[in-house]
């Protein structure tokens, strides 16, 4: 099989993190087509963890593979207007976020940015702490009311926990649905939506049907209606009200309604409200909750790591997470952020070039396909000292700063950054820490996760683990 399988722990080593073994040749265009749709972690050659630049003539087109901190830069900073979105990620990502900011491109994506950067700056971001510690003390009531030893899905609670922190943040009086429908549909969607399909690598019109396709209509249809219903509601409540936006609520929908380029002043159409909405809930459900998931398991399978972890959070008072700056746990941070480099839960950006350019000392045509992957960038030979052993300690305070910030792009980089990255930052590390509080979840002794790129990078089939009270 290609996964590496970890040894048991016959000492005290921990086992190393799940990766699958790099290849040693190319595969052949049916093998590609076929790991392209199961997962695309498993086309990567040895050449790929250990060259600065790979480049070639593939079912996808002319390629290149880009993992050089300079040349990066270059892509995502100093000429990013020359580098688009390029067509396959766009598609995946599905009509439902279309003219979205993660989809939107050019004029209408400045517009946009400008228009929602002020949802994100760090006092707004702050404000949502307490919203935050409810949604993880929801999440810690559940995992306690669970008997001693039970086995769980703790990938799915972390699904459910981080859909919850966004409903209370972006509509904070419900989603006027059954939560469970709610839930379904957005798996549903990202499932289906984030599948590459033959047809799409090929490079077939938009017009020629993909089969599983269809299934994301219907949750699609769903989120429309939804979203519709809750924006009309608040417009209504806010009429009836008579008073201003931003004095009735502070959550991110009002905050939506009322953004506006400072530039321009223009405002947000309804649907450009609509396909954010949906945006927020693509881009920062499923990304958080893996980043979760496997810092759970990477402190499951690292004990040493774990006790220093709950050292640090049995510190906080009751109810202190729902205030705190998030920059007070070092360590629990540290996690994180090298679950992040380990599981980057966006594991590969791609951009199309606009005009010819050079990178790298390489001559890349107009049209080439340019492909940064924190999944090869965080576990480059080149770039980093054991690069696939779980060690916190890179992002320790006083060590981070040493860190190129062109190896590390879990949030990518440029104009194109995410926009949500302190807000996924700061959830995760007050959910993290109220769950290390108040349960110990250990692995599942023979269960080895398998990282899979679906959009985002999840373990196939969930995360099972074993609930322990502390
Ligand atoms: C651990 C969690 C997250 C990770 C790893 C992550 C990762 C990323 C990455 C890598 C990009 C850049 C994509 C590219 O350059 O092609 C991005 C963009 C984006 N992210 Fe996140 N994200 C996370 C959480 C969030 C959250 C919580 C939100 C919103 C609530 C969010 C909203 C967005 C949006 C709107 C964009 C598009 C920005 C633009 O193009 O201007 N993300 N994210």
């Amino acid at each position: 099989m290609l996964h590496e399988r970890s040894r048991p722990p016959a000492h005290a080593a921990p086992p190393r993190p799940p990766a699958p073994k790099p290849r040693e040749r190319p595969l052949g265009t049916l093998g590609l087509l076929r790991a392209l749709r199961t997962n695309p972690l498993l086309t990567w050659t040895r050449a790929h963890y250990e060259e600065p630049f790979l480049s070639g003539s593939t079912i996808l087109g002319d390629l290149c593979v880009v993992n050089d901190s300079a040349a990066i830069r270059h892509v995502l900073v100093d000429n990013a207007s020359n580098y688009r979105k390029d067509a396959l990620q766009l598609r995946l990502l599905g009509p439902g976020l279309a003219h979205g900011l993660l989809t939107a491109d050019g004029e209408e994506w400045r517009i946009q940015r400008r228009a929602l950067a002020p949802l994100f700056t760090p006092r707004t971001v702050a404000r949502f702490r307490p919203a935050m510690a409810d949604s993880a003390a929801w999440l810690v009531t559940r995992l306690r009311r669970q008997r001693e030893g039970r086995q769980i899905d703790i990938a799915a609670e972390f699904s459910r926990v981080t859909l919850d922190v966004l409903e209370r943040t972006i509509f904070p009086e419900g989603l006027g649905r059954d939560p469970t429908q709610f839930i379904e549909a957005v798996t549903r969607y990202f499932d289906t939506a984030g599948r590459i399909e033959p047809f799409d690598i090929l490079g077939f019109p938009d017009w020629v049907p993909r089969p599983g396709r269809g299934r994301a209509a219907p949750a699609l249809a769903f989120f429309a209606q939804a979203v519709e219903g809750i924006i009309e509601n608040r417009r209504k409540s806010l009429e009836a009200g008579g008073k201003s936006l931003q004095a009735e609520h502070s959550d991110l929908l009002t905050l939506l309604m009322g953004a506006a380029d400072p530039q321009t002043g223009r405002g947000l159409g309804e649907s450009e409200i609509r396909a954010n909405i949906l945006t927020f809930i693509g881009a920062g459900h499923e990304t958080t909750a893996n980043a979760l998931t496997w810092s759970i398991y990477l402190l499951a399978t690292h004990p040493a790591w774990r006790r220093r972890a709950e050292e640090e959070v049995d510190t906080l008072a009751e109810g202190e997470t729902a205030h705190l700056d998030p920059d007070r746990l070092p360590v629990t941070r540290a996690v994180i952020d090298e679950a992040l480099r380990l599981y980057p839960p966006a594991a590969s950006l791609s951009r199309e070039a606009i005009g010819s350019d050079r990178l790298a000392g390489h001559r890349i045509r107009a049209g080439a396909r340019v492909v940064i992957s924190p999944w090869l960038l965080h576990r480059h030979r080149r770039l980093w000292t054991d690069p696939d052993l779980f060690d916190p300690t890179r992002f320790l305070p006083g060590n981070r700063d040493r860190i190129d910030r062109y190896a590390y792009l879990p949030f990518g980089a440029g104009p194109r950054v995410c926009i949500g990255a302190s807000f996924a930052l700061q959830e995760a590390t007050i959910i993290l820490a109220e769950v290390l509080r108040h349960v110990r979840l250990d692995a599942v002794p023979g269960h080895v996760p398998e990282p899979v790129q679906r959009v985002t990078l999840r373990p196939r089939g969930g995360m099972p683990v074993i609930l322990r009270h502390r």
